[in-house]
């Protein structure tokens, strides 16, 4: 798939509609019911003054929550332009444009670019992406100190779901796919990096684990 491609899908899935909607609601009613487990368990985390490199990071609910908690300098990466100015407008009303860095793309492509953080995020990101095993592996390599993702569960009911899910987008002609990548090799990879698992949380669709390097 080419690159302008590759864009243009992103840009098409994650729209300006959807983006204005998640940033409506993030600002009135709080972290939606999917992240909230995510940050949940970063918010134990001794996150003062520590960096935060977040991919995919949509609207930005990661960075707004743990700007409450101290965190220093944030890096943010996402392929949808809607999603990313809809952050950029935000972090601007917030006063916090000195401390994000954005860049937009495909983190695999543009990995090269950026410099490591102490913690890196992926929250509902890596089930958006074909190529999980770049993605990880890129992505781990540019954690100091914790790596936390929450993906899909790798069970058969969540798969029935998003064999759904392909079949709304084939029926629509539109290339978007959504993927359950297993998590068996998910993990055996991070554990390859260099990485321990410390916290987890379960609900009936989404897993949440964060990661320690040791
Ligand atoms: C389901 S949304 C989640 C957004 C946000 N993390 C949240 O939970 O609210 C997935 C996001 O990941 C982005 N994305 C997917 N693959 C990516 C990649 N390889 N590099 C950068 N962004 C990516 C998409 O553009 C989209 O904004």
């Amino acid at each position: 798939m080419s690159e302008d491609c590759c864009q243009k899908m992103y840009d098409d899935f994650f729209g300006q509609k959807m983006a204005q909607k998640q940033m409506k609601y993030y600002l009135r009613k709080g972290v939606r019911k999917n992240s909230r487990p995510m940050i949940n368990l970063l918010k134990k985390l001794p996150l003062k003054n520590h960096t935060l490199l977040d991919i995919g990071g949509g609207v930005g609910q990661i960075t707004f929550e743990l700007d409450k908690v101290g965190i220093s300098n944030i890096t943010h990466v996402d392929l949808s332009s809607s999603y990313l100015n809809t952050f950029l407008g935000e972090v601007k009303k917030r006063n916090m444009s000195g401390r994000v860095k954005t860049t937009l793309g495909d983190f695999v492509e543009v990995h090269e670019e950026l410099g490591q953080s102490d913690l890196v995020t992926l929250d509902k990101v890596i089930c958006c992406y074909e190529d999980y095993k770049k993605l990880i592996d890129y992505s781990s390599a540019k954690a100091k100190k914790w790596y936390a993702y929450t993906i899909p569960r790798d069970e058969w009911w969540v798969k029935a779901v998003q064999q759904i899910g392909v079949l709304i987008q084939k029926l629509r002609k539109d290339p978007f796919r959504p993927y359950v990548h297993s998590v068996e090799k998910i993990e055996e990879r991070l554990t390859k990096a260099g990485f321990k698992k410390i916290d987890q949380r379960l609900n009936r669709e989404w897993m949440t684990s964060v990661f320690q390097r040791e």
